[in-house]
């Protein structure tokens, strides 16, 4: 199959996307759609370079929304009907409002549009999906209450990305997400991967109520519900 798989800027649920992304292009054709806020946080999260190694080629490209220009065209292969398949995955508040009121106006938006009109069935899988709260998890974070403002901070000196003002915080633009930071800090003060829990507001959720009324758009809770879509 020829599958898109669109990537928003959302940490929720995204490893297990990566993870089922991984799987499926070993079997399928798979182009890679990243909205400028997918690229920074996967390289938050340290997944960047996972999604970077498994394309490169025709129909197996990694397509940045940094690289495009306003207009989208190579949205316009979804109008051609060239993909069997596109999944947004994870798909944050932002680009579930835009869809949801017939906004085209970033890479993944334009491809949601576009699928659309050339009739290729997009699968969504949303952030925001139920009332109440949700448990999300967090990049590395550098826990104040934790850290001892030592006099040389081991762990921004071995941040590759010179991303840590000691005793103040981390900048997750220049964070690559290798957790070095957090190996090397002997008082544990840098977490990776801490849950915390957020709340889901109506609005989010009403958006994503919407996308039940798309045609030949699904909507699904979590990314392991892809394999019936992909034979896995
Ligand atoms: C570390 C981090 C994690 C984020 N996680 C989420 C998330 O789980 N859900 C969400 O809706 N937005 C999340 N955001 C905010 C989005 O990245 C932001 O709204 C962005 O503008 C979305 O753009 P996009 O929809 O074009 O990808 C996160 C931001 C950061 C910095």
């Amino acid at each position: 199959m020829k599958i898109a798989w669109g990537i928003t800027g959302a940490g929720h649920l995204l490893l297990d996307s990566v993870e089922l992304l991984e799987k499926i292009s070993k079997n399928h054709n798979v182009t890679v759609l990243l909205s400028a806020a997918g690229e920074e946080v996967l390289k938050m999260y340290g997944l960047y370079e996972r999604v970077e190694m498994i394309t490169g080629g025709y129909y197996n490209e990694l397509v940045k929304e940094n690289d495009q220009k306003f207009s989208f065209p190579i949205t316009g292969r979804f109008s051609l009907g060239k993909y069997d398949l596109l999944i947004v995955s994870p798909t944050t508040s932002n680009t579930i409002g835009k869809i949801a009121n017939g906004i085209a106006d970033s890479l993944l938006t334009n491809a949601v549009a576009q699928a659309g009109k050339g009739k290729v069935k997009t699968v969504i899988v949303p952030v925001d999906l139920e009332s109440g709260d949700l448990e999300t998890v967090l990049p590395s974070k550098l826990e104040l209450d934790l850290c001892q403002r030592c006099e040389v901070c081991e762990a921004a000196a071995a941040c590759p990305g010179n991303a840590i003002t000691p005793g103040i915080e981390i900048d997750l633009l220049k964070c690559q997400g290798c957790g070095a930071c957090a190996v090397a800090c002997p008082f544990s003060a840098i977490s990776a991967g801490r849950l915390i829990t957020i709340y889901m507001r109506e609005i989010d959720i009403a958006n994503t109520a919407k996308l039940y009324e798309f045609e030949d758009l699904e909507v699904i809770e979590h990314p392991s519900m892809l394999k019936d879509h992909l034979n896995l």
